[in-house]
């Protein structure tokens, strides 16, 4: 089982508008899709579970749209924060906190604080995050000319997201939608992820597609650049 899934949730807007309804009807209904996938991956005893939410290049849609995400998310994190704790999941939020709403800030911090002793499973949701300015703020709090080792640059990195460290890489990368590309999301964690793609918009996105993803990354053969099980290996002092 992968550790770790990351999921780039798209496709809301154009699910609604296939439909003739506003993108914000695909956002709200994108809403009870994270429900149904953090539920699933629970069930499937998943350790991380991290879904990108709000891009920092999403603070160029139009404000209308922006603010009904930001209702969304206060929204979840009030109907959501309970069943965290009664089913055990830590809920924490990466990114960026400075250029959110005052109110959105505190909803986090106590949901945060409520969750903070929950440890069957991990879920972060990533919120006017860039993977990209992570790694710049990163570098920039270790300073130049340091030595600094992976691992001390992967605690920077979650310093600089407000992450709590101790969260593996990621394992298996799904996005929904039908678009393959990364859009700035997690490009450190990702070095070895297995990537899938999947044509479903994400409002759509139901258990048996988490598990399909899960059945695909079964599949695939990790070989972190070693010659993986085909070759056989060489007799030792036979060289
Ligand atoms: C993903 O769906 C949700 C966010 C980026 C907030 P989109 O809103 O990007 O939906 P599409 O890609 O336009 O269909
Ligand atoms: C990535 O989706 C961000 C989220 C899913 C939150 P986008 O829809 O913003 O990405 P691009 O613009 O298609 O690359
Ligand atoms: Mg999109």
């Amino acid at each position: 089982m992968p550790r770790h899934i990351a999921v780039i949730m798209d496709g809301n807007g154009r699910w609604a508008t296939t439909r003739g309804r506003p993108r914000t009807f695909g956002h709200a209904s994108g809403a009870r899709a994270v429900k149904r996938t953090v539920e699933a991956a629970r069930r499937l005893e998943i350790e991380a579970l991290t879904l990108y939410a709000f891009s920092s290049d999403n603070w160029r849609r139009p404000d209308t749209e922006i603010a009904a995400l930001m209702a969304l998310f206060r929204r979840y994190l009030a109907a959501e924060t309970e069943r965290c704790v009664e089913n055990g999941i830590r809920l924490t939020v990466i990114g960026r906190r400075d250029r959110l709403g005052g109110t959105l800030r505190r909803a986090i911090a106590a949901s945060e604080e409520a969750t903070a002793e929950c440890r069957d499973m991990h879920l972060r949701v990533a919120v006017d995050y860039s993977a990209r300015d992570m790694i710049l703020d990163a570098a920039s709090r270790l300073g130049a000319g340091g030595q600094f080792t992976r691992e001390k640059f992967s605690e920077a990195m979650a310093a600089a997201a407000h992450a709590p460290g101790g969260v593996p890489d990621v394992d298996l990368l799904i996005r929904t939608g039908g678009e393959q590309r990364l859009s700035d999301f997690l490009l450190w964690e990702c070095a070895y992820a297995e990537l899938v793609f999947s044509p479903r918009m994400w409002p759509e996105f139901a258990e048996r597609d988490l598990e399909a993803a899960i059945t695909e990354f079964q599949r695939r053969e990790r070989r972190f650049g070693d010659v993986g099980d085909e070759a056989p290996a060489a007799a030792i002092g036979s060289a």
